[in-house]
């Protein structure tokens, strides 16, 4: 039998090209080799907009439509959100209770999250309970599909590792070998950095979203930042100092595209403003089948519900078989 993965996304809306070629991509390719869960954390979201819920509904529908329209298939991948799957609300207790409270402060992770709140809302902002429980609920997603395996990103690995922690504790206390330690599957990611050179975040405005019109993708990459000592277009170009459009080139171009791109650069026979408008159509061109497709389930909402549907009722039998042993073993009445 093949082995169980699971991995998750907070609903942050509408997804940007550095989820797909860093997570999403792997995801698709993973989904062929395991028995694969993906769901939206909407829990997780809470840990820090617990307040800001408005659009929490639409967020998770936009992502699941990335996904979609990405090729996670729902014919082969089991798609779901976490707050539909009451089990692991449950789960978070026992799991809350055996996981000492230095585990949980001592989190990598955790401590830049609260520092991002901290510059966010000010000083005076308070860590909740639920944010310092974030670890200990994200294991729970993990185990309660008993998975073998969790595909992350580097961000993430710290996370996995006390997931593996609570695991071994849990079964030391309980005297039994139920719960896998499960391993981290690092996702290979070709990093795209934003339209400016920094990290590519919606937060930043220097994004391109999968759902971005033609015109839209086109207009952006028009503002990437080149090499900067250039003005003309005959001054001689250094594309290995051009700050984000020849790494795109790299990301999306052919092998000779890009030797092409570096020769008539390095020459002065190309200027960054054609140079960008070629590579737009490049991205546009590379995105096309993806954003019709999600142009369909934009169109078709009511399928991607359905999609959920089907797949909470899946995600939910796994995790009570898991459940029930669990509650065996706790020997809870
Ligand atoms: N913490 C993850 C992130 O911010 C999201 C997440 C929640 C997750 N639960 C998970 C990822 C379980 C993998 C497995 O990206």
């Amino acid at each position: 039998m093949s082995q169980l993965i699971v991995s998750g996304m907070r609903p942050t809306g509408k997804l940007h090209l550095g989820h797909y070629l860093g997570v999403i991509q792997n995801w698709v390719e993973l989904q062929h080799k395991y028995n694969s869960y993906f769901f939206v954390a909407d829990w997780h979201a809470l840990t820090t907009k617990y307040d800001k819920t408005e659009e929490l509904k639409n967020d998770v529908l936009n992502v699941v439509m990335d996904w979609l329209a990405s090729g996670i298939d729902p014919k082969i991948s089991t798609i779901y959100v976490q707050s539909h799957i009451p089990e692991i609300a449950e789960l978070n207790v026992y799991l809350g209770m055996v996981t000492p409270q230095n585990w949980v402060e001592r989190d990598p992770t955790l401590k830049d999250m609260a520092k991002i709140l901290r510059t966010k809302e000010g000083a005076n902002s308070q860590i909740s309970y639920g944010l310092m429980g974030y670890p200990v609920l994200m294991s729970a997603d993990i185990m309660m599909m008993n998975a073998d395996a969790v595909p992350v990103g580097v961000d993430q690995v710290a996370h996995i590792e006390i997931t593996r922690d609570i695991a071994r504790r849990f079964n030391n206390i309980y005297n039994t070998e139920f719960f896998k330690e499960p391993q981290p599957i690092l996702n290979h990611c070709s990093l795209i950095c934003g339209l400016d050179g920094n990290k590519m975040g919606k937060s930043f405005h220097n994004d391109i979203k999968i759902s971005d019109t033609a015109e839209e993708t086109a207009k952006k990459v028009m503002t990437a930042i080149t090499d900067r000592s250039r003005m003309r277009k005959t001054d001689l170009g250094h594309p290995d100092e051009c700050e984000v459009a020849f790494k795109y080139w790299k990301i999306f171009g052919t092998e000779e595209q890009i030797a092409k791109v570096r020769q008539e650069c390095e020459k002065g026979e190309r200027g960054c403003a054609d140079c960008k408008r070629e590579l737009g159509a490049l991205i546009n061109e590379k995105l096309a089948e993806i954003r019709e497709k999600r142009l369909y389930y934009e169109n078709h909402i009511d399928e991607v519900k359905d999609i959920l549907a089907e797949g909470d009722k899946k995600a939910r039998i796994r995790a009570g078989e898991v459940l029930s042993q669990v509650r065996d073993i706790v020997k809870m009445y």
